[in-house]
């Protein structure tokens, strides 16, 4: 693994940054506040290149590493998780997917708009019965002529409301579980497509978090992803990346907090001196950097595993499983070091804590990263 970025890779990170501090920064808690996703920035993070950063040139994309993609995932979510998980899910599990497994007119069709930032994607898997048993879909298509017909309902979909594409997998083969899913284009105008409703959440409160319904909602052939049964590979396939993205949120969450604890533990006074220079702040200043840094080198490696077409799914868990667990940790001691401050808004880490929860959840939850990891360890080794 290669510890120096690339002058490209320097310069996204950079660019990110100014976009984070610049643009996202001004209506950060007030979006947070009003549960407003934030339209306007996503345009803009479309025309920086942000929605599709791993999409070939060729299809709207950015042509960038997966190195870049982690430092730009990390930058926007050090200043605004929900507008970081928009940019991410829409990366890594839509446009990643459409790139791997469409064919040249779906590539035309649907990644192009997505990977240039005129469209948003979402990726509809969960369903109320099967969250971390994601094999187990009732949503299911049925075959007519060319077409297939999709009924069902799908759960905690990020994006669900301003998405004009939708992955949705259902079962096409209810025998074979796992081999009888597939994948579908559903796009938001579809007859009989709905959004059902809209939740109030802890945290990442900018982005929105939907449930769906399909009512004999007619899809062409041309719209599946892949082949009949390949869907549950697909949403595996896609999900290793996607723990990346949210492993880098969590990080951005991380570094977030602990830029914030280190410069107010240097401003605060308290018995007539920076509290900084207490031990006690100091250990947890230290822990915090010490953390963060591991997990940024767990999120390097897998991310450089999937630039070098290795297989990486044990090491994306467990960079997401390490980070999400670290931003919390995190968000809490720096919340503990501003003292009453980091319990009000306006200090920023309250929210950040908020949002460093569901990097715990969603994509996989820790439980379910322990158990990827595990298999992965026992059928290949360590
Ligand atoms: N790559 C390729 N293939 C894979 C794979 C991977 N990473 N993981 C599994 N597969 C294959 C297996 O090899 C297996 O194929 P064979 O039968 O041919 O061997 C098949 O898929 C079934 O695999 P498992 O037997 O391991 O499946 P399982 O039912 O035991 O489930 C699981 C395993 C890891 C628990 C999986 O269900 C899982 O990851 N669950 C969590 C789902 C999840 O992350 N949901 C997040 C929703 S998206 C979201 O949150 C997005 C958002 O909006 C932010």
């Amino acid at each position: 693994m290669n510890f120096n970025l690339t002058e490209e890779q320097l310069m996204i990170r950079d660019t990110a940054r100014q976009f984070a501090e610049e643009e996202l920064l001004p209506g950060v808690i007030d979006r947070d506040e009003l549960e407003e996703f934030p339209h306007e920035q996503i345009r803009k993070m479309g025309e920086l290149g942000f929605m599709g950063m791993m999409v070939p040139e060729q299809w709207g994309g950015s042509g960038l590493d997966a190195i870049s993609y982690v430092l730009a995932m990390t930058e926007i979510s050090k200043i605004d998780a929900s507008a970081a998980v928009v940019m991410s899910v829409n990366n890594s599990l839509v446009c990643w997917g459409l790139n791997e497994f469409g064919s040249t007119l779906q590539k035309e069709k649907y990644l192009k708009p997505l990977a240039s930032g005129q469209k948003l994607g979402a990726f509809a898997l969960s369903e109320p019965n099967a969250g971390s048993d994601a094999s187990n879909q009732a949503t299911v298509a049925v075959r007519n002529g060319e077409n297939w017909v999709i009924n069902g309902a799908k759960n905690w979909i990020t994006n669900g409301q301003n998405a004009d594409l939708y992955l949705v997998f259902a079962s096409t083969d209810k025998v074979n579980k796992s081999h009888g899913i597939s994948c579908f284009v559903v796009e938001k105008n579809a007859p009989g497509f709905s959004v059902l409703k809209k939740e109030r959440k802890l945290g990442i409160r900018g982005s929105d978090t939907c449930s769906l319904g399909f009512t004999d909602v007619v899809v062409h052939q041309s719209a599946m992803i892949g082949k009949e049964g390949d869907g549950f590979r697909i949403a595996m396939q896609s999900l290793d990346g996607g723990r990346i993205g949210i492993a880098s949120q969590a990080l951005g969450i991380a570094k977030g907090a602990l830029e914030r604890a280190l410069n107010y533990s240097k401003e605060r006074k308290q018995f007539g001196q920076e509290i900084s220079n207490f031990q006690a702040i100091q250990w947890k200043l230290a822990e915090m950097a010490m953390q963060t840094d591991a997990a940024e080198l767990l999120i390097m490696r897998a991310a450089s595993m999937k630039d070098e077409h290795k297989k990486y799914s044990r090491e994306s868990a467990m960079c997401k499983l390490y980070a999400s667990r670290n931003a919390v940790q995190v968000a809490l001691e720096a919340i503990q070091i501003h003292g009453g401050y980091g319990y009000v808004k306006e200090y920023h880490v309250e929210r950040m804590l908020r949002d460093a929860k569901i990097t715990e959840i969603y994509e996989g939850t820790s439980e379910v990263q322990h158990i990827v990891i595990a298999r992965d360890l026992i059928k290949n080794g360590y």
